[in-house]
């Protein structure tokens, strides 16, 4: 690959703002009004806390360490995830707050809040993907969104809805969990298999996007799916320690067809624009060269146990690194903090192959 992630070291100084541990947005004028975010565990800021079960949530040690005052909420992060780093670029404190945690979505909510995160840990695009008790498939995450849509309508008019949600930024980071999910079911699957399983899923996407698109969405950032073999939990199913090649052959087909039906969508759907944010680039680029940016710990998760600390989750008697900095994975499946910082501004304001066909600075600054 030729473009490399060195760029960042430039730009680097700047980020020094967001390390800050009680960070509040500066002065400049946010780029959108409101940020929308659905999605995964990558994602994710606390919707979990609130779902009764129990198989995917991060609000307990040693997850947010690093979040000020050192506060558990949910993310799985020791401090924040990517979201929040884009956040953070177009002008807000970090994501907004879980739908969940919310007393009522109001108008005046929406705009104290700076938007609303629907993403759900553990759910994915397809409404198979996820133990329901525990995550918010991205089917009910949209449903959700409509209801704000038509509590709204008591407030205000469908007018004033519709340039509140054109100039709002709509995040959406998925489909991780249903390929891992289509793995451990189908893990001798052949080609035609796999080619019916990305369409299957791309083709789904583009209706929970489209949707999106009906109920006022603009503007879509779209993260794509990491190099997933290359976590910890998948390097530990390999005997040598190397990165599960068919997980990462599935991320790459799916992210390949995400660009078509990305291309197609704002081809057919009228003022619609959209970035795709490359978390494959940016982690692989890290993996590849990690001494560029400071990283020395690419296969060992900071937190877990056993091999590549990836045989449990981050728990509170679970083993923790001493150096979290030096490490690209968190935990068995997520990137840390740091990992997470570079990811924010590679997509918000790199080049290819980061962000495309642009980045997502041109997406928020271009007028309505
Ligand atoms: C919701 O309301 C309760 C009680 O009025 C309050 O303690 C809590 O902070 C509110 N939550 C949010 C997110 O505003
Ligand atoms: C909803 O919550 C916001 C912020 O917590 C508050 O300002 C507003 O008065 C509440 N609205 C209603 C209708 O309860
Ligand atoms: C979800 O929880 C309900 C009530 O506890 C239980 O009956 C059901 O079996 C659970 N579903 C799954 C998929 O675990
Ligand atoms: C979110 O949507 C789901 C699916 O429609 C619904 O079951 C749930 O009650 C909604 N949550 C809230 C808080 O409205
Ligand atoms: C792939 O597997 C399916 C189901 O097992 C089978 O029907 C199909 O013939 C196979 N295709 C190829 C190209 O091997
Ligand atoms: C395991 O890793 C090695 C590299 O160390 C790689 O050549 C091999 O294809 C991987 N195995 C699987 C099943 O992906
Ligand atoms: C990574 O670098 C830090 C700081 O130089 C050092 O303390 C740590 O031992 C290194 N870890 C590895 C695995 O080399
Ligand atoms: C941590 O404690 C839980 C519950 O007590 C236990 O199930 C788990 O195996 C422990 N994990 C580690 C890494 O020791």
């Amino acid at each position: 690959m030729a473009a490399t992630l060195h760029f960042l070291l430039i730009l680097l100084p700047c980020l020094s703002l967001f390390l800050a541990p009680a960070f509040s947005s500066g002065e400049a004028e946010p780029k959108v009004p409101a940020v929308f975010v659905f999605g995964d565990s990558t994602a994710d800021v606390g919707n979990n806390n609130y779902m009764p079960g129990n198989n995917a949530k991060a609000n307990f040690p040693h997850n947010g360490i690093d979040f000020p005052f050192s506060r558990p909420t949910g993310r799985f992060s020791n401090g924040y995830n990517g979201i929040d780093f884009l956040a953070m670029h177009v002008g807000f404190k970090r994501s907004p707050p879980p739908f969940l945690s919310l007393n009522n979505t109001s108008h005046e909510t929406i705009k104290a809040k700076k938007g609303i995160n629907f993403a759900s840990g553990g759910g994915g695009i397809l409404d198979s993907t996820g133990d329901p008790n525990s995550s918010i498939s991205m089917t009910k995450q949209v449903q959700n969104f409509s209801t704000i849509r038509s509590q709204l309508m008591r407030q205000l008019t469908n007018q004033q809805i519709d340039k509140l949600f054109s100039k709002s930024l709509f995040l959406s980071s998925s489909g991780g969990n249903d390929i891992f999910a289509f793995f451990s079911q189908n893990k001798f699957s052949n080609v035609t298999e796999k080619k019916q399983f990305i369409s299957t899923l791309t083709m789904k996407y583009e209706d929970h996007l489209k949707k999106l698109y009906d109920l006022g969405g603009r503007k879509f950032g779209i993260v794509d799916v990491p190099p997933i073999g290359c976590c910890p939990y998948s390097r530990s199913l390999n005997g040598t320690g190397g990165c599960l090649e068919t997980l990462n052959e599935l991320a790459r087909e799916f992210n390949r067809a995400l660009k078509i039906v990305m291309n197609k969508l704002s081809s057919t759907l009228a003022g619609m624009k959209y970035s795709i944010g490359s978390s494959n680039a940016v982690i692989m680029n890290i993996v590849n060269d990690p001494g560029a940016l400071g990283f020395n710990e690419t296969k060992t998760a900071c937190c877990g146990s056993g091999k590549f600390n990836a045989e449990s989750g981050c728990t509170p008697n679970a083993t923790l690194c001493p150096d979290r900095r030096y490490h690209v994975f968190w935990d068995l499946l997520h990137p840390t903090h740091a990992t997470a910082k570079f990811f924010g501004l590679a997509v918000y304001s790199g080049p290819e192959p980061f962000a495309s066909p642009i980045n997502f600075k041109k997406l928020v600054e271009d007028g309505n």
